[in-house]
């Protein structure tokens, strides 16, 4: 191997990702069904879908661990079936899985990945060090990484595919299981890099992830796009505010969809969080329906309008809510690390 990215400046006209009509077939199932789209230089790009929409297998298409179906990509200008060994060199990847070694420590595994690259010794251990200080993992990293907690090992992956400053980075799902504090951490890290010029595509079920990080947004279902534009058109596309009703006890969920029968045309219930949404139009009487809640004995945590969110937009595109983010539920660090199924390409 040569230098690390020679790649990125082979082509600097192309934009850095393009994706044209991608297919992948798995026997007689489609996962991904004709996935087109192009990310300039230097943006972001979310790829926002519910679990088994197809994100992954797009992203393992785009890093050429998985080889089309049909349909081609170009990352750095370099096709991904003809070109692999360029595209690689160009790229970096965060797959969904953890890909860490677990008996090294996260210096070492730092370390290691740079020698990988063929860079220069004295290169490596200043990288590295920079990497663990810029992940906060400068205190643990004599430490092996079977030792980190989930949030630590999300970190150190994230460390480990950025070792030789790839123009263009995949990340399937970087922030999952993270608590908040550690996902604001990651997101300046990854705003940074994009403010020197990275390229970033990343897949996210939080879409407020997506409405923080990226320029542009796909929605994908079932293998194809569904929606795309900037988070501000997808929601405006979602139209105005809704009507949000929390209702205090579960069991009083059912009954309170009664009440809205007749009173909203058409509402959405979950059970799950106690909360009826509607969308806003003729909420006009907002003070009569509190009122018919009150006569019929069901008490509310709170009721009122709320501006569009990007999850409005994507329960209306594909009629289910998106993965709750780790502010509204007790995730706990294990669930990032995850099998060791994917390697790093
Ligand atoms: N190797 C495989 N063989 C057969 N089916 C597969 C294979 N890999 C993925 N699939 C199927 O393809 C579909 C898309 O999977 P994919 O992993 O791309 O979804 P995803 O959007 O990444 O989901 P998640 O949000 O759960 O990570 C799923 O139905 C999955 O079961
Ligand atoms: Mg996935």
């Amino acid at each position: 191997m040569t230098t690390p990215h020679p790649a990125a400046r082979a082509n600097t006209s192309a934009p850095a990702i393009e994706a044209e009509k991608l297919v992948k077939k798995f026997g007689d199932f489609t996962a991904v069904d004709g996935i087109s789209f192009t990310v300039p230089t230097g943006s972001v790009l979310g790829l926002l879908g519910p679990n088994g929409s197809g994100k992954t297998t797009t992203i393992r298409m785009m890093t050429t661990l998985s080889p089309p179906t049909s349909g081609t990509a170009r990352v750095a200008g370099y096709d991904i079936q003809r070109q692999p060994a360029e595209v690689r060199k160009a790229m970096g990847l965060t797959a969904q899985a953890a890909t860490v070694d677990e008996l090294l420590t996260g210096r070492e595994n730092l370390r290691l990945i740079g020698d990988l690259y063929g860079l220069p010794k004295k290169q490596v251990k200043a990288r590295a060090d920079e990497l663990l200080e810029k992940f906060s993992l400068t205190d643990a990293a004599a430490k092996v990484a079977k030792s980190y907690s989930g949030g630590m090992r999300r970190r150190l992956d994230l460390a480990a595919s950025l070792v030789a400053a790839p123009p263009v980075l995949f990340l399937d799902e970087p922030t999952t299981g993270l608590d908040p504090r550690s996902r604001n951490e990651l997101w300046d890290v990854l705003r940074d890099l994009v403010r020197e010029g990275t390229t970033l595509l990343l897949t996210t079920q939080y879409l407020d992830e997506a409405d923080q990080l990226a320029d542009n947004v796909i929605v994908i279902d079932h293998g194809k796009v569904i929606a795309e534009g900037t988070p501000l058109q997808l929601k405006d596309r979602s139209g105005a505010a809704s009507l949000v009703i929390t209702v205090s006890r579960p069991d009083d969920v059912d009954a309170a969809a009664q009440v809205l029968e007749g009173r909203i045309e058409e509402f959405h219930v979950d059970h799950d969080s106690r909360r009826i949404t509607a969308p806003s139009e003729g909420v006009s009487a907002l003070a009569g329906i509190a009122a018919a809640f009150t006569e019929a004995g069901i008490e509310l945590d709170d009721i009122g309008l709320q501006r569009p969110s990007l999850d409005d937009v994507f329960l209306s595109l594909t009629g289910r809510r998106a993965e709750p983010g780790p502010d509204d539920q007790d995730q706990s660090d294990a669930d990032a690390a995850t099998s060791t199924e994917e390697a790093r390409a």
